[in-house]
């Protein structure tokens, strides 16, 4: 499928590095509204055309779907273009900065019969795809409660000004700070959460600014730690905290009635999963994990569905397949179905995260009312 990329900065450069894993991909062109940064990455990248406009783009008859990769602020405006004119969009989280916009954004889609999906894509990892297959497979019995942690360190204290990409694109710390740590990251676990386990049903949250001074000037103060309790419709609930002041931390703890799943590295396609499995040694060796593990009765690893083995080339990105929800989107376009990363599920976790990180603005406790269809797992899980 022919793709064209919009937004050539931080993240595009991640997409790139993983683009090589998807031959069926044809990168067309790209275009930034910052014709030095559409240049650079161009440059760097050896991609033959720069469209000097969002219309040039859409004005392409051969372009098929259009990457969304500009920051959030623009995520409607870009993807509704890309709509109106007929080409399916995969799209940078979240799918809009406002739940009516998202909303409309996937009305749109549907009476186009064109697919719009979202970012992140991780649920799409050899990772989650095993959690996932073990949760079918009933291996810790009922799961009744979730701790998944967000936390990225204190980035405000960190030498953010000289991160950059691949082809020069400085770390966007304004915007960052502005949109929000919540609205950033929720995602990859609100994602996997609900492919998991279905619909939310509510969700009860709390969201706070601990460290105004960023060590640079905002037009707006955004919360930097968010915590909320988030209600399934099937049954479970879950305590999610995303925060850029914790120290580093991404685990999942998935807890069931026989045992419990886990990993610790949600932005690693290929982390280990590791399950405990209750018996009457378990609340003793739970209490002290380091005998436990010498005597044998610590967590053990679940073999992954599959072996990571995407190539990706480094440049600070993590090792995840950015572009396997592109190649998602285009075979579903394709295949005339139903995407397994779908505009229904991305809208329902677009509202858990607006919902999460402004309780303020919608409400806490909400009633989560957007539903999706089940999603499919990978075929190879
Ligand atoms: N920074 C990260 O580590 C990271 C990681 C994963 C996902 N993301 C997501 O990726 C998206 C982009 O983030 P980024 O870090 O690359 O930001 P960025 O500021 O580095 O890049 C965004 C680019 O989009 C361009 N742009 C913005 N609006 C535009 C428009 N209307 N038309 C054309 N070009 C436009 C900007 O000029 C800029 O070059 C965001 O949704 C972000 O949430 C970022």
């Amino acid at each position: 499928m022919r793709i064209a990329i919009i937004g050539c900065g931080y993240v595009a450069d991640f997409y790139m590095a993983t683009l090589i894993n998807h031959p069926q991909l044809e990168l067309l062109g790209v275009h930034d509204r910052s014709d030095v940064r559409a240049k650079a990455f161009a440059d760097f990248h050896r991609v033959k055309q720069i469209y000097p406009t969002l219309d040039a783009v859409l004005a392409d008859e051969r372009v098929q779907l259009v990457v969304n990769l500009t920051n959030p602020s623009s995520h409607y405006a870009v993807s509704r273009a890309a709509l109106e004119a007929g080409r399916h969009v995969y799209s940078e989280k979240p799918l809009a900065m406002r739940l009516d916009e998202a909303e409309a954004l996937v009305r749109l889609a549907e009476s186009r019969q064109l697919q719009i999906n979202s970012a992140p894509c991780s649920l799409l990892s050899e990772t989650a795809q095993t959690l996932w297959k073990a949760l079918r497979e009933n291996r810790i019995g009922t799961p009744r409660l979730i701790y998944a942690e967000l936390d990225d360190g204190n980035v405000p204290q960190r030498d953010y000004w000289n991160w950059a990409s691949a082809s020069g694109a400085p770390w966007p710390a304004k915007d960052e700070f502005e949109v929000g740590c919540t609205l950033e990251h929720a995602g990859y676990y609100l994602t996997w959460l609900t492919a998991f386990f279905g619909p939310a049903s509510r969700i009860t949250s709390f969201a706070k600014i601990l460290q105004p001074d960023k060590g640079i000037e905002l037009a707006v103060q955004t919360p930097d730690f968010a915590t909320a309790c988030i209600e399934f419709l099937s049954g479970p609930v879950a305590r999610f905290t995303c925060s850029l002041y914790a120290p580093h931390d991404h685990r999942l703890r998935i807890f069931g009635d026989r045992g419990s799943l886990s990993t610790s590295h949600v932005w690693d396609y290929g982390a280990a999963v590791r399950i405990t499995t209750r018996n009457r040694f378990t609340g003793r060796a739970e209490k002290y994990p380091t005998l436990a593990a010498l005597a044998g009765l610590g967590p053990r690893t679940v073999p992954l569905v599959r072996k990571r083995n995407f190539k990706y080339r480094t440049g600070g990105a993590n090792p995840m397949d950015f572009c396997r929800g592109i190649a998602e989107t285009a075979a579903a376009a394709r295949e005339d179905r139903a995407s397994r990363l779908s505009a229904r599920w991305s809208l329902h976790v677009n509202e858990l995260v607006l919902a999460m990180q402004d309780p303020t603005s919608y409400g806490s406790p909400r009633d989560i009312a957007s539903r999706f269809e089940p999603l499919e797992p990978m075929p190879w899980a």
